[in-house]
């Protein structure tokens, strides 16, 4: 399910915005030139800023939260989960949390 759009511009749904986080974009540019995110409209405008911001809607954690419990330790997908609660609800974040994890970032 590609679920809503976010870049009415390109036709780039949240899914695939989302698919990117998990292959490693971080910020606009990495969205830009991954799935071809135009940056100037009002769908990007409103909400790129809190898609490169929260990675786990469930809880509404952070990637800077999930990168301080990695800082702090948390080295498996279930460790940043007992810090942050990111990954234990519906899961659909834990493809972005293990690329935080690879990467470092
Ligand atoms: S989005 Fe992270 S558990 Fe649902």
């Amino acid at each position: 399910m590609p679920g809503p759009i976010i870049c009415t511009t390109n036709t780039v749904d949240y899914s695939t915005i989302r698919q990117s986080l998990a292959r490693g974009s971080r910020t606009k540019e990495d969205l830009k030139n991954d799935v071809n995110v135009c940056l100037e409209c009002e769908g990007c405008h409103e909400k790129l800023d809190r898609m490169l911001t929260i990675v786990c809607t469930c809880f509404n954690v952070t990637f800077d939260q999930v990168r301080e419990a990695i800082a702090k330790g948390a080295d498996t997908e279930y460790k940043i989960g007992q810090a942050t609660n990111a990954g234990t609800d519906c899961g659909r974040c834990r493809s972005i949390l293990a690329s935080i994890l690879e990467k470092g970032h």
